[in-house]
């Protein structure tokens, strides 16, 4: 693993130019950030209940207070004029708007987005919120959560309700946040809340959320929003060998977080009729409503995975970190020869280009423009984060080759603008353009921050 001692990348030189019409962004979520978890009326969900577990989060870090956003929004929206982005990705709370998942509105909860959504854009900034990202109500998850049916449908109506508050001014639309970590880190392992270990039983979670996800698409179009789209998370799959064993492994891998939430969405279908027979069905309508047209296709880039045939010693390898069980029927081994991040995860910038080329050779006319909704590194660093500043120029020079092929990605977000709290790793994770102070909770701009801002001015021909 690199340590604060590694060397320091050189600062790189100006970024290649980009359409006029790129929206340049940086992405947070509501648990990470907000705190004030009991406030306003806002209910419990899955995560309060699982993070207050012994031994469920590192450090036994909560979310309880975070970086305090809740109350220090207005802050975090000068950081974001201050550097000049186009557009904010954020997301909306269930729990906040809906305490019980359905019925009562907490309007207390609706006007905190609404008073958010109303300032970015009187600062000119897109607001782009998601209107899921793992923060499932507590008594919906008390019934089942996503492995039941009905959660599919509270969302959409859910969405309605945030669309009949915020759907004036919102630019574009985000429903669910990577539904295939959720599926199998939540509903699969049991590392994240709700803290499920059903291993293959857990694919009901998955066919829910995109059902969710095209019901709320449905619920948005009602109510007149014109640009929607999803953010899953993708990365290329690399077979540790040719051997059958090994590309099998690696076939699966990537049906199982590639392409089981891709194909529904952009096909109406499942990679692999034996996956469907493992789902709640028939599915048959269930995909017709999936694979509603969407404006563009959100990717959350981070790394590739390398694949194989479980390990003979009997260790699944790790998942972002994660052990896996070894009955699973595939192993995650280390990419060898990578810088790696804080957290360990490699460094791989055409992993995004491989990726869009993936999707492009994959999906063809079926695939709708592409955003990059998150993208970013953990390092320790403080302040002088010249591996982030490394770590960001190298994807956008993969990405604007990619654009510059004539792969139609409208955008890219930074995850994230600040520090957060980081699942199930706590705070050791820092995933931010601005440093948090965990104690004061001051922000302090870090020089990725500096080097962004100027990059985006030098995009829109300034100096
Ligand atoms: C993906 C998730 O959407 C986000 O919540 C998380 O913090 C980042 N990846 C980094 O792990």
């Amino acid at each position: 693993m690199t340590s604060l001692t590694s060397k320091v990348p050189p600062k790189p030189g100006p970024l290649p130019r980009f359409p006029d019409t790129f929206l340049w962004g940086v992405s947070t979520s509501a648990f990470q950030i907000e705190g004030a978890l009991d406030e306003d009326g806002r209910g419990p969900s899955a995560w309060d209940a699982f993070m207050v577990e012994p031994g469920r989060v590192k450090d036994g870090g909560t979310a309880a207070t975070a970086t305090g956003h809740y109350h220090r929004w207005r802050e975090d929206l000068a950081l974001l004029k201050e550097l000049g982005v186009g557009a904010y990705r954020f997301s909306v709370a269930w729990p906040r708007v809906l305490p019980s998942g359905g019925g009562e509105v907490n309007v207390r909860g609706l006007d905190f987005y609404d008073r958010l959504v109303d300032e970015l854009c009187a600062a000119g900034i897109q607001p782009v919120p998601t209107l899921f990202h793992w923060d499932t109500p507590l008594p919906v998850e008390e019934r089942g959560g996503w492995l039941e049916r009905d959660t599919a449908r509270l969302f959409a109506d859910y969405a309605d309700t945030v669309a009949a508050r915020l759907g004036d001014r919102v630019a574009h639309w985000i429903t669910l946040n990577e539904p295939a970590e959720l599926t199998l880190l939540g509903y699969g392992l049991g590392e994240h809340a709700p803290g499920r270990r059903l291993l293959f039983d857990a694919l009901p979670a998955a066919h829910h959320q995109l059902l969710g996800h095209g019901l709320a698409v449905r619920a948005l179009r009602a109510r007149g929003a014109r640009s929607i789209g999803i953010a899953n998370s993708h990365g290329p799959v690399w077979p540790l060998s040719d051997s059958e064993e090994d590309t099998g492994a690696a076939g699966l891998y990537d049906l199982l977080t590639n392409r089981m939430f891709a194909d529904p969405l952009l096909l109406g279908r499942y990679p692999d009729e034996g996956l469907a027979a493992m789902l709640p069905g028939p599915v048959e309508d269930d995909l017709k409503v999936i694979s509603e047209p969407l404006d563009w296709y959100g990717v959350n880039y981070y790394q590739p995975t390398l694949v194989g045939a479980p390990d003979p010693a009997g260790r699944g390898g790790e998942f972002a970190g994660i052990g896996l069980p070894a009955e699973l029927p595939f192993g995650i081994r280390e990419i060898p020869g990578k810088e790696r991040t804080g957290f360990g995860w490699a460094v791989v910038p055409e992993g995004l280009s491989e990726t869009l080329r993936t999707f492009r050779d994959r999906y063809g006319d079926r695939l709708p423009p592409i955003m990059i909704t998150e993208n970013g590194c953990a390092y320790p660093e403080a302040a002088d984060d010249a591996r982030r500043i490394a770590f960001l120029d190298g994807h956008l020079r993969e990405l604007h080759a990619a654009v510059a092929e004539g792969i139609d990605v409208r955008g890219y977000f930074v995850w994230s603008l600040m520090d957060n709290f980081e699942w199930a790793e706590g705070y050791s994770q820092r995933f931010g353009l601005v440093h948090v102070d965990y104690t004061t909770l001051e922000r302090t701009p870090k020089d990725s921050f500096r080097w962004l801002r100027d990059a985006l001015r030098q995009q829109r021909g300034g100096a």
